[in-house]
Protein backbone atom coordinates (compact mmCIF):
# COMPACT_ATOMS: atom_id res chain seq x y z
CA UNK A 1 0.00 0.00 0.00
CA UNK A 2 1.53 3.17 -1.00
CA UNK A 3 1.44 6.01 1.18
CA UNK A 4 -0.24 8.42 -0.36
CA UNK A 5 -3.38 6.16 0.28
CA UNK A 6 -3.79 6.53 3.70
CA UNK A 7 -2.98 10.60 3.21
CA UNK A 8 -6.14 11.18 1.22
CA UNK A 9 -8.40 10.13 4.22
CA UNK A 10 -6.41 11.76 6.79
CA UNK A 11 -7.83 15.28 5.58
CA UNK A 12 -11.07 13.93 5.42
CA UNK A 13 -13.24 16.77 7.15
CA UNK A 14 -14.24 14.15 9.62
CA UNK A 15 -10.93 12.85 10.41
CA UNK A 16 -9.84 16.27 11.15
CA UNK A 17 -12.20 16.90 13.13
CA UNK A 18 -11.79 13.77 15.10
CA UNK A 19 -8.04 14.67 15.58
CA UNK A 20 -9.62 18.66 16.78
CA UNK A 21 -11.86 17.36 19.03
CA UNK A 22 -9.60 15.19 21.05
CA UNK A 23 -8.40 16.30 24.66
CA UNK A 24 -4.58 16.70 24.47
CA UNK A 25 -2.57 18.14 27.16
CA UNK A 26 -3.57 20.84 29.06
CA UNK A 27 -6.75 21.26 26.58
CA UNK A 28 -9.48 21.88 29.97
CA UNK A 29 -13.10 20.55 29.45
CA UNK A 30 -16.21 20.88 32.16
CA UNK A 31 -17.22 17.66 32.11
CA UNK A 32 -20.96 16.51 33.61
CA UNK A 33 -22.51 12.95 34.66
CA UNK A 34 -23.62 10.83 31.35
CA UNK A 35 -26.59 9.28 33.44
CA UNK A 36 -29.29 11.63 34.47
CA UNK A 37 -29.22 12.74 37.89
CA UNK A 38 -32.33 11.37 40.36
CA UNK A 39 -33.29 13.12 43.66
CA UNK A 40 -36.13 12.67 45.95
CA UNK A 41 -38.53 15.69 47.20
CA UNK A 42 -37.42 17.54 50.68
CA UNK A 43 -33.71 15.86 49.84
CA UNK A 44 -30.73 17.52 48.75
CA UNK A 45 -28.75 16.59 46.00
CA UNK A 46 -25.25 16.87 44.12
CA UNK A 47 -25.10 17.78 40.40
CA UNK A 48 -21.64 16.60 39.43
CA UNK A 49 -19.93 18.94 37.32
CA UNK A 50 -15.74 18.94 37.10
CA UNK A 51 -12.74 20.52 35.47
CA UNK A 52 -10.68 17.86 33.20
CA UNK A 53 -7.98 17.54 33.88
CA UNK A 54 -8.62 18.98 37.12
CA UNK A 55 -7.39 22.39 38.04
CA UNK A 56 -8.00 24.94 40.50
CA UNK A 57 -11.28 26.81 39.94
CA UNK A 58 -11.53 28.66 43.29
CA UNK A 59 -10.75 31.94 41.54
CA UNK A 60 -12.45 30.91 38.09
CA UNK A 61 -16.02 32.46 36.67
CA UNK A 62 -18.70 29.79 37.09
CA UNK A 63 -22.29 29.90 36.16
CA UNK A 64 -24.77 27.13 36.99
CA UNK A 65 -27.87 27.49 34.69
CA UNK A 66 -31.38 26.58 33.78
CA UNK A 67 -31.82 27.84 30.03
CA UNK A 68 -35.27 27.05 30.39
CA UNK A 69 -35.95 29.58 33.29
CA UNK A 70 -36.08 33.71 33.36
CA UNK A 71 -34.06 34.13 35.17
CA UNK A 72 -32.21 31.35 34.19
CA UNK A 73 -29.38 31.93 36.74
CA UNK A 74 -28.78 29.01 39.55
CA UNK A 75 -25.57 30.02 41.04
CA UNK A 76 -23.17 32.40 39.10
CA UNK A 77 -19.61 32.51 41.27
CA UNK A 78 -16.95 35.01 40.38
CA UNK A 79 -14.29 36.85 42.39
CA UNK A 80 -14.80 34.37 44.61
CA UNK A 81 -18.01 34.65 45.65
CA UNK A 82 -21.53 34.29 44.76
CA UNK A 83 -23.01 36.97 42.59
CA UNK A 84 -27.29 36.28 43.08
CA UNK A 85 -28.37 39.59 41.29
CA UNK A 86 -29.92 37.95 38.40
CA UNK A 87 -30.45 34.60 40.66
CA UNK A 88 -33.96 32.33 39.59
CA UNK A 89 -35.81 33.49 43.02
CA UNK A 90 -36.66 30.00 43.54
CA UNK A 91 -33.39 28.63 43.78
CA UNK A 92 -32.23 31.32 46.59
CA UNK A 93 -30.82 29.96 49.51
CA UNK A 94 -30.85 26.30 47.93
CA UNK A 95 -27.42 26.41 46.16
CA UNK A 96 -24.12 25.91 47.20
CA UNK A 97 -20.62 25.08 46.00
CA UNK A 98 -17.80 23.54 48.19
CA UNK A 99 -14.73 25.78 48.57
CA UNK A 100 -12.65 22.76 49.26
CA UNK A 101 -14.07 20.89 46.09
CA UNK A 102 -13.51 24.19 43.90
CA UNK A 103 -9.63 23.89 44.11
CA UNK A 104 -9.27 20.47 42.89
CA UNK A 105 -11.46 20.95 39.71
CA UNK A 106 -15.17 19.91 40.79
CA UNK A 107 -17.44 22.44 40.17
CA UNK A 108 -20.25 20.58 41.28
CA UNK A 109 -23.27 22.53 42.83
CA UNK A 110 -24.86 21.22 46.24
CA UNK A 111 -29.60 21.75 46.08
CA UNK A 112 -31.01 21.70 49.04
CA UNK A 113 -34.66 20.70 49.73
CA UNK A 114 -35.21 19.32 45.71
CA UNK A 115 -38.75 20.06 44.70
CA UNK A 116 -40.87 18.73 41.99
CA UNK A 117 -40.32 21.99 39.41
CA UNK A 118 -36.37 21.65 39.84
CA UNK A 119 -36.83 18.57 37.67
CA UNK A 120 -34.96 19.62 34.41
CA UNK A 121 -31.63 20.28 32.47
CA UNK A 122 -28.83 22.12 34.08
CA UNK A 123 -26.36 23.83 32.50
CA UNK A 124 -22.77 24.04 33.80
CA UNK A 125 -20.57 26.88 32.01
CA UNK A 126 -16.94 28.06 32.99
CA UNK A 127 -16.73 30.67 30.11
CA UNK A 128 -13.19 30.61 30.04
CA UNK A 129 -12.83 26.93 29.16
CA UNK A 130 -15.65 26.60 26.47
CA UNK A 131 -18.87 24.99 26.31
CA UNK A 132 -20.76 23.88 29.09
CA UNK A 133 -21.30 20.44 30.78
CA UNK A 134 -25.51 19.22 30.69
CA UNK A 135 -26.90 17.98 33.89
CA UNK A 136 -30.37 16.39 33.93
CA UNK A 137 -32.34 16.65 36.88
CA UNK A 138 -34.92 14.03 37.40
CA UNK A 139 -36.94 14.17 40.32
CA UNK A 140 -39.37 11.91 42.28
CA UNK A 141 -41.40 11.41 45.29
CA UNK A 142 -43.31 8.82 47.16
CA UNK A 143 -45.11 7.89 50.21
CA UNK A 144 -46.93 5.21 52.27
CA UNK A 145 -51.03 4.44 51.97
CA UNK A 146 -53.32 4.85 54.48
CA UNK A 147 -56.41 2.08 54.40
CA UNK A 148 -59.99 3.33 56.21
CA UNK A 149 -63.11 1.03 56.54
CA UNK A 150 -65.84 3.10 54.71
CA UNK A 151 -68.53 0.68 55.61
CA UNK A 152 -68.84 -2.88 56.84
CA UNK A 153 -71.61 -5.29 57.29
CA UNK A 154 -72.11 -8.94 58.23
CA UNK A 155 -70.76 -10.29 54.57
CA UNK A 156 -69.49 -7.23 52.77
CA UNK A 157 -66.77 -4.32 53.35
CA UNK A 158 -65.61 -1.32 51.58
CA UNK A 159 -62.03 0.04 51.80
CA UNK A 160 -60.85 3.21 51.06
CA UNK A 161 -56.47 2.96 50.17
CA UNK A 162 -54.95 7.04 50.00
CA UNK A 163 -51.53 8.05 49.25
CA UNK A 164 -50.47 11.45 49.60
CA UNK A 165 -47.41 12.80 48.02
CA UNK A 166 -46.21 11.07 44.83
CA UNK A 167 -44.59 12.69 41.65
CA UNK A 168 -45.09 11.45 39.13
CA UNK A 169 -48.08 9.99 38.99
CA UNK A 170 -49.09 6.81 40.49
CA UNK A 171 -50.87 3.43 40.10
CA UNK A 172 -53.03 1.87 42.97
CA UNK A 173 -53.52 -1.86 43.52
CA UNK A 174 -55.94 -4.13 45.46
CA UNK A 175 -54.36 -7.75 45.88
CA UNK A 176 -55.91 -10.40 48.14
CA UNK A 177 -53.60 -12.39 50.76
CA UNK A 178 -52.77 -14.68 47.78
CA UNK A 179 -51.63 -11.69 45.55
CA UNK A 180 -54.29 -11.86 43.53
CA UNK A 181 -55.49 -8.46 41.86
CA UNK A 182 -59.33 -7.21 43.30
CA UNK A 183 -61.33 -5.16 40.88
CA UNK A 184 -61.72 -2.14 42.31
CA UNK A 185 -63.31 1.22 41.72
CA UNK A 186 -60.99 4.46 39.44
CA UNK A 187 -58.34 5.48 41.23
CA UNK A 188 -59.51 9.22 42.19
CA UNK A 189 -56.60 11.43 41.18
CA UNK A 190 -55.03 14.84 42.47
CA UNK A 191 -52.73 17.40 41.85
CA UNK A 192 -51.94 19.49 44.54
CA UNK A 193 -50.00 22.95 44.37
CA UNK A 194 -46.78 21.77 45.23
CA UNK A 195 -47.20 19.48 42.05
CA UNK A 196 -47.24 16.27 44.03
CA UNK A 197 -50.05 13.92 43.39
CA UNK A 198 -52.95 12.50 45.70
CA UNK A 199 -54.28 9.14 44.89
CA UNK A 200 -57.14 7.34 46.00
CA UNK A 201 -58.99 3.98 44.87
CA UNK A 202 -61.98 2.32 46.78
CA UNK A 203 -62.63 -1.82 46.81
CA UNK A 204 -65.50 -3.55 48.45
CA UNK A 205 -64.81 -6.93 49.68
CA UNK A 206 -66.59 -10.11 50.74
CA UNK A 207 -65.88 -10.87 54.51
CA UNK A 208 -63.89 -14.36 54.17
CA UNK A 209 -61.87 -16.94 55.77
CA UNK A 210 -58.79 -15.02 53.81
CA UNK A 211 -59.54 -11.65 55.23
CA UNK A 212 -56.28 -9.42 55.05
CA UNK A 213 -56.10 -7.16 52.08
CA UNK A 214 -53.49 -5.35 50.03
CA UNK A 215 -53.00 -1.63 48.58
CA UNK A 216 -49.98 -1.16 46.83
CA UNK A 217 -49.12 2.41 44.88
CA UNK A 218 -46.47 2.03 42.52
CA UNK A 219 -45.04 3.98 39.80
CA UNK A 220 -43.35 2.18 36.69
CA UNK A 221 -41.38 4.46 35.18
CA UNK A 222 -39.31 4.60 38.75
CA UNK A 223 -39.97 1.61 40.04
CA UNK A 224 -41.23 2.61 43.55
CA UNK A 225 -43.66 0.97 45.16
CA UNK A 226 -45.36 1.55 48.44
CA UNK A 227 -48.01 -0.72 50.60
CA UNK A 228 -50.35 -1.60 53.31
CA UNK A 229 -52.15 -3.78 54.61
CA UNK A 230 -55.29 -4.41 56.68
CA UNK A 231 -57.06 -7.24 58.02
CA UNK A 232 -60.58 -6.90 58.33
CA UNK A 233 -62.19 -8.86 61.50
CA UNK A 234 -65.06 -11.26 60.19
CA UNK A 235 -65.39 -12.12 63.75
CA UNK A 236 -67.36 -9.22 64.47
CA UNK A 237 -70.70 -10.88 63.55
CA UNK A 238 -70.12 -13.75 65.91
CA UNK A 239 -69.10 -11.36 68.84
CA UNK A 240 -73.20 -10.21 68.26
CA UNK A 241 -74.66 -12.90 67.68
CA UNK A 242 -72.78 -15.84 69.91
CA UNK A 243 -70.82 -14.18 72.53
CA UNK A 244 -73.04 -11.21 73.10
CA UNK A 245 -75.58 -13.63 74.77
CA UNK A 246 -73.00 -15.54 76.26
CA UNK A 247 -71.58 -12.94 78.25
CA UNK A 248 -75.34 -11.87 79.23
CA UNK A 249 -75.63 -15.08 80.72
CA UNK A 250 -72.29 -15.50 82.70
CA UNK A 251 -73.66 -11.59 84.11
CA UNK A 252 -77.10 -13.00 85.35
CA UNK A 253 -75.07 -16.58 86.78
CA UNK A 254 -73.00 -14.04 88.46
CA UNK A 255 -75.27 -11.76 89.95
CA UNK A 256 -77.88 -14.50 90.70
CA UNK A 257 -74.71 -16.17 92.70
CA UNK A 258 -74.13 -12.96 94.92
CA UNK A 259 -77.41 -12.53 95.16
CA UNK A 260 -78.04 -16.35 96.94
CA UNK A 261 -74.64 -15.87 98.95
CA UNK A 262 -76.14 -12.47 100.67
CA UNK A 263 -79.63 -14.01 101.09
CA UNK A 264 -77.22 -17.39 102.81
CA UNK A 265 -75.43 -14.53 105.26
C1 LIG B 1 -6.38 27.51 44.98
O1 LIG B 1 -6.29 28.88 44.75
C2 LIG B 1 -6.56 29.70 45.88
C3 LIG B 1 -6.52 31.17 45.45
O2 LIG B 1 -5.54 31.42 44.51
C4 LIG B 1 -5.53 29.41 46.96
O3 LIG B 1 -5.79 30.19 48.10
C5 LIG B 1 -5.59 27.93 47.30
O4 LIG B 1 -4.58 27.60 48.26
C6 LIG B 1 -5.42 27.08 46.07
N1 LIG B 1 -5.63 25.69 46.44
C7 LIG B 1 -4.88 24.68 45.99
C8 LIG B 1 -5.26 23.30 46.46
O5 LIG B 1 -3.96 24.85 45.24
C1 LIG C 1 -37.86 -3.10 40.08
O1 LIG C 1 -37.71 -3.50 41.43
C2 LIG C 1 -37.82 -4.89 41.62
C3 LIG C 1 -37.77 -5.18 43.12
O2 LIG C 1 -37.20 -4.14 43.85
C4 LIG C 1 -36.71 -5.59 40.84
O3 LIG C 1 -36.81 -6.98 41.00
C5 LIG C 1 -36.82 -5.22 39.35
O4 LIG C 1 -35.76 -5.80 38.64
C6 LIG C 1 -36.81 -3.72 39.18
N1 LIG C 1 -37.09 -3.38 37.79
C7 LIG C 1 -36.45 -2.41 37.16
C8 LIG C 1 -36.88 -2.16 35.76
O5 LIG C 1 -35.58 -1.75 37.70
Amino acid sequence: MAFSDFTVPLFHPLIVFLLLSQPHGGQLQVIGPSQPILATVGDDVILPCRLEPAMNASDIRLEWARPDLSPGFIHVRANRQEYVAHKQPSFRGRTSVSINKLQHGDVSLKLSKVRVSDEGTYRCLVPSLGPPAVIKLVVGAVSSPAISTIYTSSRKVVLDCESRGWYPEPEVLWLDVEGNLLSAGPTETVRGPDHLYTVSSRVTVEKRHSNSFTCRVQQRTTNQTRETHITVPVLSQWVTVILAPGLLGVVLVAGFTIHKWRIGR
